[in-house]
């Protein structure tokens, strides 16, 4: 195979958190096909509150690497900053939730699921400081950032571990909780 996979349950079980990536750039036919996979996700109502900044030139990748902590991050060759614009959100009624970031969820993890398919490898970083990356990216007051998902060829196979998930009796609740 061209370290493409096809089945779901393979690019369900194989993705993992990537924190360590190689210098190898990633095809831009690839990275077209990942923001692609943004573009066509679900949301609620369908009203796609999302907006994505993609820092790919060297400079502007060299410019973010004092938002990250992890050294590993700073030599991602691809980061897409997943931003939520609460404003054109549905909203539901009930209990006034806006669900932009819901929505963003959603489409990044299609994303990561569209890098995994390509071989490449992610990792999803909440731990940033939002008003730093708006300064640096000039992201608009309104906007929110929901996450800097890293994303580049692993460093190393993925060998490791998976992460221990909570049992599922401690999960589902049948019926009633
Ligand atoms: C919402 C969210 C936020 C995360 N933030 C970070 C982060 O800031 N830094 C980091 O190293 N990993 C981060 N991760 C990765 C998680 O630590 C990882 O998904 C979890 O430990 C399970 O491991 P796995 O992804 O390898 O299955 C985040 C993941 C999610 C879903």
């Amino acid at each position: 195979m061209d370290g493409k996979l096809k089945n779901f349950y393979d690019l369900y079980w194989r993705r993992k958190s990537v924190r360590e990536f190689s210098e190898r750039l990633v095809e831009p036919e690839k990275i077209d096909r990942l923001l692609e996979s943004l573009r066509r996700a679900q949301s609620a109502a369908n009203r796609q509150p999302w907006q994505f900044v993609v820092v790919v030139d060297k400079d502007e990748r060299a410019a973010m690497a004092d938002v990250f902590t992890k050294e590993g991050f700073k030599k991602a060759p691809l980061l897409i900053v997943a931003c939520a614009d609460p404003s054109q959100a549905w909203t539901r009624r009930a209990d006034k939730v806006n669900y932009a970031w819901v929505d963003v969820t959603i489409a990044v993890t299609e994303m990561i699921g569209a890098a995994t398919a390509e071989g490449l490898g992610s990792c999803w970083v909440a731990a940033v400081e939002p008003g730093l990356v708006k300064g640096k990216l000039g992201i608009p007051e309104h906007i929110e950032i929901v996450a800097v998902i890293a994303v580049g060829y692993p460093e190393k196979e993925l060998v490791t571990e998976d992460k221990a998930r909570k049992p599922l009796a401690e999960i589902i609740h049948y019926g009633k909780w």
